[in-house]
């Protein structure tokens, strides 16, 4: 069930409320309190994108395990604009690029029940209609800064929620490995040559070669070493363009 709210602080706290169960979503036009991942906040204007919260229950997943739904979530928002004609990438962990360009934002949050998850809280930020951004965020764009094309909002959020059930129904089949494929398959600057950061400042030039099931990504140096890195072990260097 879609709820369709006017405005909320965010719908991940929306999200958390015990009478929604899987499968369902909250989408909000305005967030006053939008967040997003370190600690950031997400800004997106009134009516014209998409900003929700789907609900899943895995509770047949492990919690070592927990990088499978963030595939799930990541490798859907790539079909879904690939039926639009639209070709992006999965910037990782878990950002979806048009180019060099930011077009989702994501937020998912596990709640853990044992050793297994027991709610997955993927919040979500398609930017869909918007074609103005504040000039401080780092190459933001849209569906529609890419085609030119207005778009129906209910539409987009209809036919990912469709596309990304299905992919957790395979997942939850069985199809991990499948699903895990895809996801490098996707994956953003995948097999070229760029330039990285790691937290202490240093910077050096690497290839990915893919991730890990866990989540691990694997970047390849000049020396041949192949190095595997965690969540904020590790950086992009994205050229800002100018707007
Ligand atoms: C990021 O890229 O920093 C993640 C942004 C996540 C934004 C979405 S919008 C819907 C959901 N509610 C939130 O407060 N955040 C996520």
């Amino acid at each position: 069930m879609i709820y369709h709210i006017k405005e909320t602080t965010s719908t991940n706290d929306e999200a958390r409320k015990s009478e929604l169960h899987e499968g369902d979503v909250v989408w909000a036009d305005f967030q006053t309190a939008g967040r997003g991942q370190r600690g950031h906040k997400w800004l997106s204007r009134h009516g014209e994108n998409v900003t929700f919260s789907l609900i899943f229950e895995p509770h047949f997943l492990p919690v070592p395990e927990q990088f499978a739904m963030l595939e799930v979530v990541t490798v859907s928002l790539t079909e879904l604009f690939d039926s639009y004609g639209i070709d992006t990438r999965i910037k990782w962990t878990n950002d979806i690029y048009a180019g060099d360009d930011k077009m989702v934002g994501i937020l998912i949050e596990h709640v853990y029940s044992g050793c297994n998850l027991s709610r997955t809280i993927a919040g979500i930020g398609i930017n869909v209609n918007q074609r103005e951004f504040d000039p401080s965020l780092p190459n933001p764009t849209s569906m529609s800064l890419q085609t030119g094309r207005e778009y129906s909002r209910e539409e987009v959020l209809g036919r990912y929620v469709e596309i990304a059930m299905r992919n957790y129904a395979l997942l939850k089949e069985g199809g991990r490995d499948r699903l895990h494929e895809r996801y490098v398959e996707r994956m953003y600057r995948l097999g070229e040559r760029h330039p990285f950061a790691l937290p202490d400042g240093t910077r050096f030039e690497g290839t990915i070669t893919g991730a890990e099931p866990s989540g691990r990504l694997l970047v390849k140096r000049s020396d041949g070493s192949v190095g595997g890195y965690l969540f904020k072990e590790i950086e992009f260097v994205i050229q800002k363009r100018d707007i």
